[in-house]
């Protein structure tokens, strides 16, 4: 059991009566559980964990507000380490044209795809960027997630990259949510540069990412490394970029084929190679050695209707931690519910309800470099709370299409 630390005496509040996932995994209790147990919060940081029969020794609990939770499941807030959740308008359409037979990859080649909502964003102004992102963000928010990960990627010039992260930025100071944002204008080659992909990249290094880091707009840097995106040698160019500003890397990896884009992330010891459904056990290796997490996006499998599962065995066995995301975008998975993306993850790929439930919140708190941070129970982390009205919380990844969130706390508050 954690011991309370020193400056615990005041604790602002307490969850009592609780049955807790802390996360803090050991071989025979992956989550961490115990039942019948209370979290202490002070400054919107955890300041004690243990059983309700240590509490009353307590004497922080004296002037603490109390919440009761009834003998429901307390977790972490859940975090959705892979979104494009800045985008305007939708691809409903395209929808259409792959059920009547067309693929991604040739709505694409057609100026669909990525492109058509790279000219939506374009025109769209902050506010109209905020307007239509909110809902997909507050749904997020009602199902427990307290981080997400926002790319910019629709922009694909300085001044609109820079203006999806800004909106992203604005949602979280406006909404009890942390952001954190994702540089991503390697995601689609803009109609200014057709043809002319190199020049793209030297773009993106010497004015593009200059320009978003001096806003203070860059917590990571992302890419598409694709046959119909960019090539293992053009990322390399950007991972470069993006270590002359102390950025840390991940990637869109071996979605479509193997461009050995998870050796690339591993080499530049990045956070996170996602997709993924086409690695190979070198890249597996690669991802281990550095640490790299693998983020799984069923919800882009389920969407595309791919047939090649990402390699969870090989995963498994050579220790990869394994994140699950939403990935919610408008062209591959148009998603906004994390709960019934972990029931893909487990139906889809296999994975346990202990992988999958690991996935939305240690697991994704290392994809987003924040494992100090976020992503457990752990005297010290901030205040991060979902509450469940489950019994078992294999219900998260067992039930489709309901919500049992009974309540969520951020930073300590509830909200
Ligand atoms: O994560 N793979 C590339 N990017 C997105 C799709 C973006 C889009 O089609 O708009 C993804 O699947
Ligand atoms: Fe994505």
């Amino acid at each position: 059991m954690q011991q309370p630390s020193e400056n615990s005496n005041e604790w602002d509040a307490v969850w009592i009566n609780a049955h807790l996932a802390t996360m803090e995994s050991t071989p025979e209790n992956p989550l961490g559980l115990f039942r019948d147990g209370a979290v202490a919060v002070k400054d919107g940081r955890i300041v004690w964990v243990g059983p309700m029969s240590d509490l009353r020794n307590q004497s922080g609990l004296e002037h603490a507000q109390v919440h009761d939770c009834k003998s429901k499941w307390l977790t972490p807030g859940l975090i959705d380490s892979h979104t494009h959740l800045v985008y305007a308008g939708n691809r409903a359409k395209e929808f259409a044209r792959r059920l009547a037979g067309e693929s991604y990859a040739e709505i694409a080649a057609s100026g669909g795809g990525i492109m058509s909502t790279v000219s939506a964003t374009r025109a769209a102004s902050e506010d109209a960027l905020i307007e239509q992102t909110m809902p997909r963000l507050e749904r997020l928010m009602g199902e427990g997630v307290t981080t997400i990960e926002i790319k910019s990627g629709y922009g694909l010039d300085t001044k609109n990259e820079l203006k999806m992260l800004r909106v992203a930025r604005r949602l979280g100071e406006w909404q009890k949510v942390r952001i954190r944002t994702s540089f991503l204008a390697a995601h689609a080659l803009p109609p200014e540069f057709s043809g002319r992909a190199d020049d793209y990249i030297t773009h993106i290094c010497e004015e593009m990412l200059p320009a978003a880091v001096e806003e203070g707009l860059v917590d990571a840097v992302d890419g598409f490394c694709e046959h119909l995106a960019f090539s293992n040698a053009q990322m390399r160019r950007v991972f470069e970029a993006a270590r002359r500003h102390k950025l840390p890397v991940k990637l869109h990896a071996e979605q479509l084929s193997n461009q050995h884009g998870a050796e690339l992330v591993a080499e530049f010891g990045g956070l996170s190679a996602d997709h993924i459904e086409y690695l190979d056990e070198a890249g597996v290796k690669a991802m281990a050695a550095a640490g790299t997490v693998g983020t799984l996006l069923p919800a882009a499998f389920y969407f595309l209707r791919e047939t090649q599962k990402p390699p969870i065995d090989l995963m498994r066995e050579h220790g990869v931690a394994m994140a699950v995301a939403t990935d919610s975008n408008p062209g591959t998975a148009p998603i906004e519910t994390l709960l019934l993306t972990l029931n893909m993850a487990s139906t889809c790929f296999g994975l346990t309800i202990s992988e999958a439930l690991l996935g939305v919140t240690r697991h994704a708190a290392k994809a987003l470099g924040a494992e100090e941070q976020l992503g457990s129970l752990t005297i010290g982390k901030v205040a991060d709370f979902a509450v469940w009205n489950v019994s078992d919380l294999a219900e998260l990844p067992y039930r489709i299409g309901a919500n049992p969130l009974s309540s969520r706390v951020y930073a300590g508050q509830r909200t």
